[in-house]
């Protein structure tokens, strides 16, 4: 390996998950997290961003997201040079000022990357951010209108079911519920369209449903999908249930998912009991009724905050790989040193 071979498409830029190809995915990312996995566990990988520092900024709430980028930046060394949770009230965003002024203000602070997330749909796509200034930006989650990516997400997402189910090729997935404006749905179908899964079943809520944008890109890479709005319909045929919130956050209006003309689109023991024994069910979380967590929760194949098997939860994926995508960003011939 050479460094050269972490440069993955838009170096030093997260901004979305096209940018990932297979290949990279498989000789790079998987590998370097299952590195780091087993230093994580020894503590051994306390020195590797010596000296780097982060700046986080988050214009909307998060738990999981900015507390595992901030954690895996610390974790290997680094230090967290200045954090802005809920910037509309703790910077001069609460003023008005654009996220793409305060970026690029931040962006003169002497951090090694910076961490965005923006909940707005008038703010600037990250993506164009990250082309007016020349810090390495993570997209941590944007809800511009014009693409909502969630790319750390997606390759978190992908870590897991490889974490789990070993091969990408021939899996069949049911991503479920607010399918529209979950952004890390979005994001993880550009991903999986990299591989050549077996069916992507699609289920929402009437109204929900994915973007066209998406619908054309699945195609375009012959991902055989199907939309309906039943899980039961097809929860004896997958091997990863990826349930979602609906998205109030991002323009989705809130559904009674107990009404029967919005479909079946929760997952709870019924719906278990129909599963292949070795699926797993997974949610970026947080998850807010959409998993009947006292039937599910305690279910083997249920990964999202318990793991099982000795392996790492979708959660912990979400740091290991963080901690994978923080080396990369900013140091690609310590990244390149551990392959
Ligand atoms: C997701 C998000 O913010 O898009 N959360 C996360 O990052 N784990 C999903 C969600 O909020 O529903």
């Amino acid at each position: 390996m050479q460094v050269k071979d972490m440069m993955f498409d838009g170096h030093p830029h997260v901004l979305k998950a096209q940018q990932f190809s297979r290949s990279f995915a498989e000789k790079v990312f998987i590998p370097l997290s299952d590195r780091i996995q087993k230093m994580l566990a020894v503590r051994s990988c306390s020195h590797l961003l010596d000296g780097k520092g982060m700046i986080s900024l988050f214009t909307a709430e998060s738990t999981r997201t900015r507390g595992s980028e901030e954690i895996a930046f610390e974790l290997l060394g680094g230090k967290v040079i200045l954090s802005v949770p809920g910037a509309k009230f703790s910077s001069a965003m609460g003023k008005a000022e654009s996220l793409v002024d305060t970026v690029r203000v931040l962006s003169d602070y002497c951090a090694d990357v910076i961490v965005v997330r923006n909940d707005s749909d008038t703010e600037m796509p990250i993506a164009e951010i990250a082309e007016r200034i020349q810090t390495p930006i993570i997209n941590a989650g944007d809800g511009a209108d014009k693409d909502k990516q969630h790319p750390t997400q997606a390759l978190l997402d992908l870590y897991t079911i490889h974490t789990y189910l070993g091969a990408i090729d021939g899996i069949s997935v049911a991503m479920i519920g607010d399918l529209k404006n979950g952004r890390t749905v979005r994001s993880l179908c550009y991903l999986l369209a990299k591989w050549k899964i077996g069916k992507l079943y699609l289920v929402s809520p009437p109204g929900l449903e994915i973007g066209t944008d998406i619908k054309e890109y699945l195609a375009k890479h012959n991902v055989d999908f199907a939309e309906c709005n039943d899980i039961r319909d097809v929860a004896g045929k997958v091997d990863v249930f990826y349930q979602t919130r609906t998205q109030t956050n991002l323009g989705s209006a809130a559904v009674d998912r107990n009404d029967p003309k919005n479909g079946f689109t929760i997952i709870n023991g019924e719906v278990v009991r129909m599963a292949k024994e070795d699926a797993i069910i997974m949610h970026p979380l947080p998850c807010l009724g959409e998993i009947v967590r006292a039937e599910v929760d305690g279910d083997h194949r249920a990964v999202y905050i318990d793991g099982h098997k000795g392996k790492p939860s979708q959660l912990k994926c979400g740091l290991i790989t963080r901690m994978a995508g923080h080396l990369l960003v900013v140091s690609p011939e310590v990244a390149c040193s551990l392959l």
